[in-house]
């Protein structure tokens, strides 16, 4: 059998720490499992265009590890190619880097880690909130440049307390999200999600859940993004969206970068419609350099947490999602039943309800 596998460089980072896992440095420690066992192991990071080894090697590959962190795009024109491909494994939480529809009708199965790193994101988004609301990254600047000047940081400054804080997707990341947010007192913890959660689950974190996205926009002062990115949430911030969010509010996104609308959040952003916008997750991946959302900012200079891609991939997750990587591959070579929450797409059909409502 072989195992193709397409993950970002580690550099020196990944020589000198092991638990790199994620890299085609330490090939999330497969490759003596899968030799031992008689089975060809490719890793790379080159995934883009027709010469790619991506695109070289998924034409007789039976299983694809792909990341979101560098993902390699499998389009339904690469499927069509993929004549032996039975499995696509994502190492992590994630998979709209695979054309889902085209895998349920090629039938080929599509599972992720689920769970691996929601915690890891959950602590991203919090911290996101906070270094937006609080308004931390230009003092940071302040202090490293040698200056001084406390009102320039605190007229933009504010608590979270008081504040109404609202989640897009309130699975095992909003959810934790919610959770985490509970001992900060804020005023409301909203949710808009077609799966409303159990009733208990929601009273336990004193959340409201509002089914109109427009409703519920107007009422936050924080919206965070954590649902999937599919046909029903690509662009869903767009400009018409952000003219009802509150003036000034602050938006963050670990979910998937094309779930909001490049231009138009860099506009709001400049125009004060957002105070701030946070996140790491990017339309393309890695971000071109002249990215607008790398260096945009609001009136006061302020108002960007932009980081790379890593809030689901800290040394913790990495540890956990390869792992669940082993046993994914293990179950298949058993031909053993998959945990069912890893399951996206089955055997010719989603198994899901989180990549939309059909
Ligand atoms: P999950 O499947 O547990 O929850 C997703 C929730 O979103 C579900 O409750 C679903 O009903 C809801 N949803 C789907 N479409 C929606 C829509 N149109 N409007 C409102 N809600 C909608 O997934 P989990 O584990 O919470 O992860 C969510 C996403 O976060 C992943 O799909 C991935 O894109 C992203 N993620 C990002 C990471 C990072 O490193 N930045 C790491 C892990 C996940």
């Amino acid at each position: 059998m072989k195992v193709l596998a397409i993950l970002y460089d580690g550099g020196q980072a990944a020589v000198d720490e092991p638990r790199l896992l994620g890299t085609v440095e330490n090939q999330l420690g497969l490759r003596s499992y899968l030799e031992s066992l008689g089975h060809e192991y490719t890793v790379s990071s080159s995934k883009e265009g027709p010469d790619s080894d991506f695109q070289k090697h998924i034409v007789d590959a039976e299983v694809l590890i792909t990341t979101p962190f560098h993902p390699g795009y499998l389009t339904r024109d690469l499927i069509e190619k993929a004549k032996n491909l039975k499995l696509c494994v994502t190492a992590g939480v994630g998979s709209d880097h695979i054309d889902l529809n085209a895998a349920v009708d090629h039938k080929i199965q599509v599972l992720e880690v689920s769970g691996s790193n929601v915690v890891s994101v959950a602590e991203h988004v919090v911290m996101s909130i906070l270094l937006l609301v609080r308004n931390f990254v230009p003092a940071h600047e302040m202090i490293e440049r040698g200056d001084w000047q406390v009102s320039e940081i605190a007229r933009n400054a504010f608590d979270l307390e008081n504040k109404v804080v609202g989640t897009i997707g309130a699975g095992r990341i909003g959810y934790r999200v919610l959770q985490r947010l509970v001992p900060f007192d804020c005023k409301e913890l909203l949710y808009y999600d077609y799966a409303p959660l159990p009733a208990e689950a929601q009273k336990a974190v004193g959340a409201r859940r509002v089914e109109d996205l427009v409703e519920f926009v107007s009422q936050c002062d924080v919206v965070t993004v954590n649902c999937p990115l599919h046909e029903g949430t690509r662009n869903l911030v767009n400009t018409e969206l952000l003219k009802h969010f509150k003036k000034g509010a602050w938006l963050v996104n670990t979910a998937r970068g094309a779930i909001c609308n490049k231009d138009a959040v860099a506009a709001a952003l400049r125009s004060g419609q957002l105070s701030g916008y946070s996140g790491d997750v990017w339309n393309v991946q890695p971000a071109p350099k002249d990215h607008v959302w790398r260096t945009v900012k609001n009136s006061l200079g302020g108002g960007n947490g932009m980081v790379p891609h890593y809030s689901g991939t800290t040394l913790d997750a990495q540890a956990r999602y390869a792992s669940g990587v082993k046993t994914i591959l293990a179950n298949y070579l058993d031909h053993k039943p998959q945990d069912p929450a890893n399951i996206i797409v089955g055997l010719g059909k989603y198994e899901t309800r989180a990549y939309g409502q059909r």
